[in-house]
């Protein structure tokens, strides 16, 4: 069974990391659905019922993004916000999700001190994404321990910028799901 990534980067050319993990994933293409909203949908109107198909053909699905202000890029909550509707993903009738598993990659600008709970951003990725951990309980979904890379900002070399696509691979592929944490 394939793993789906929905791949979010408003911009893969200025990218440093995500374009590298992306690079990374397509050395495994047997075993990864790379899926890229933002070259997918230019005008932001997303196809949601071809978006549910794939979720339903995939067992298990990793959302790969930049953090922007503590969140995702827009198109990525827009795609929530379609995709998820109601009598397919909630609702009496809408189950289509339940017991999937789902996982955040993120790339994240700040220093993984700073999201120690005494680093000046005062809070852990772990609560960042309480938005992303509460709609998948809305859902029944599984949420797989989430994958970051941090330190994007402050200038990462290239060479652990590779570290860290080959360790994202690994959590993209592993079945153990254990929570994988770059630098
Ligand atoms: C609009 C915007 C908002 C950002 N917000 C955050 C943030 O809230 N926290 C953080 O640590 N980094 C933040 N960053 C830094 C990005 O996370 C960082 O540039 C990105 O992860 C690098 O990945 P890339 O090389 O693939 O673009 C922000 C960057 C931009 C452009």
């Amino acid at each position: 069974m394939k793993t789906l990534v929905i791949l979010a980067h408003p911009n893969l050319n200025v990218s440093r990391v995500n374009r590298r993990w992306k690079e990374e994933l397509l050395r495994h293409a047997d075993r990864i659905t790379l899926h890229e909203l933002y070259p997918e949908y230019p005008d932001w109107t997303i196809d949601a019922a071809r978006e549910q198909r794939l979720l339903e053909e995939h067992e298990r699905v990793v959302l790969q993004f930049p953090l922007y202000w503590y969140s995702y890029p827009p198109l990525l909550k827009k795609w929530f916000d379609d995709v998820f509707a109601y009598g397919w993903a909630y609702g009496s009738s809408g189950d289509r999700l339940k017991g999937k598993q789902i996982g955040l990659a993120m790339s994240i600008g700040d220093k993984r001190r700073n999201y120690e709970p005494d680093g000046s951003v005062s809070f852990t990725v772990e609560e960042v994404i309480v938005p992303f951990t509460a709609s998948l309980r809305h859902v029944g979904a599984t949420a797989l321990p989430h994958f970051a890379a941090f330190g994007a900002s402050f200038g990462a070399s290239d060479e652990e910028i590779k570290r860290s696509a080959k360790d994202y691979a690994r959590y993209v592929l592993s079945e153990d799901h254990l929570p994988r944490r770059s630098e």
